[in-house]
């Protein structure tokens, strides 16, 4: 059983005794030196947090910078398989997550003992599952593909290869399309990517002709085919400030737009709509519950701190480090993370 370690259980109630007069900044700061910590975070986070982080990146990103990083400590600023994948990865380091509730629902919608009957159904299949996964379930894959690396890995498995594919459906059905494979999928979802409602992307096109749609492919299949450019949050990014054009739709977590505009302050950035034509759907609840105070406490008092039984780590530890092998070095080089 992983453990999230929280010996003061309530952080909410912690977080009530910060002296309001500090600067909330230069505490974290101070602690990072002290503690010889790396700050990660994920471009779902909040402006603030991705602007004191040391690194800001996608989900393979942040593995690579887990496994090199030679820090005591990893504050970990996004959900909790990211920061299991920095304890599987680097098991000497004490790794943090500012809020021990910040799941995922593609994590959610898979349970080990459900994904055990969903293996022995297929009994001859590779299993192929997303990063946005929980241990016990890495534990029992052959690979684990991120959307940054996942149709090239794909592509790197012989032809008649039977697959199976969790817990991302529509993932897995974009995947399907461009390799031309017939993986078998897990029926599980994001929550944030399944409440973009085609009409109203339809009218917010019409209002906006010349503006182009980048899209996460954890879209379901009538968002994607509007798309200009799919691709995982680091390639939607590069696409959307690099691409020729001054408009873009984003259909993936708002927060993106933070590094988009950063990166190119003249641009225009629109968030794709939900059903009621807001951006409101945008959203990620789980990433939203990690803020400043909680990360100055996490760093504080090295809780929620992650911890994975040995045996454990070392089984979803192989279809990690098969993953970080057949991942080309020229997908998401090293030096196009953005450092603080
Ligand atoms: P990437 O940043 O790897 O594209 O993943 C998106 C996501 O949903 C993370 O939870
Ligand atoms: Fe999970 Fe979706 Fe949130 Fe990413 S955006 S953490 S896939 S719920």
């Amino acid at each position: 059983m992983i453990q999230t370690v929280v010996d003061k259980s309530d952080i909410n109630v912690i977080s009530e005794t910060l002296d309001p007069f500090i600067n909330i900044e230069e505490e974290i700061d101070r602690l990072r030196k002290e503690k010889n910590a790396v700050i990660l975070a994920h471009y779902y986070q909040s402006a603030e947090i991705q602007d004191i982080a040391n690194f800001v990146g996608d989900s393979l990103d942040l593995s690579r910078k887990a496994a090199e990083t030679d820090a005591d400590m990893i504050a970990f600023c996004g959900v909790k398989f990211m920061a299991e994948c920095a304890k599987i990865l680097s098991p000497d380091k004490t790794v943090v997550l500012p809020d021990k509730d910040a799941g995922c629902s593609l994590e959610e919608s898979c349970k080990p003992d459900n994904f055990k009957v969903f293996k022995k159904n297929h009994p001859d299949h590779l299993v192929l599952s997303y990063v946005n996964c929980s241990a016990e379930i890495k534990a029992l894959s052959d690979i684990i593909v991120t959307s940054s690396n996942a149709k090239i890995i794909i592509d790197q498995l012989p032809k008649g290869q039977k697959i199976i594919f969790g817990p991302d459906k529509h993932l897995g059905a974009y995947l399907n399309k461009e390799t031309g494979r017939n993986m078998v999928l897990w029926p599980g979802t994001c929550i944030v990517h399944e409440q973009f409602n085609e009409r109203e992307l339809i009218k917010l096109m019409t209002r906006h002709p010349s503006a182009s749609l980048v899209a996460h492919p954890e879209c379901p299949e009538e968002i994607l085919k509007h798309a200009n450019h799919v691709g995982s949050t680091r390639s939607i990014l590069e696409y959307a400030t690099k691409a020729s054009g001054t408009e873009f739709i984003v259909a993936t977590e708002q927060h993106i737009i933070h590094q988009m505009q950063l990166e190119t302050p003249d641009r225009t950035f629109i968030p794709a709509p939900g059903s009621d034509g807001t951006c409101n759907c945008a959203n990620c609840p789980y990433m939203a519950l990690n803020d400043l105070e909680k990360l100055y406490f996490a760093m504080l008092n090295e809780i929620p701190r992650i911890e994975i039984p040995e045996e454990l780590r070392l089984s979803a530890l192989k279809p990690l480090n098969k993953m970080l092998d057949m991942t080309p070095k020229n997908v998401n080089p090293a030096s196009k993370i953005v450092a603080a």
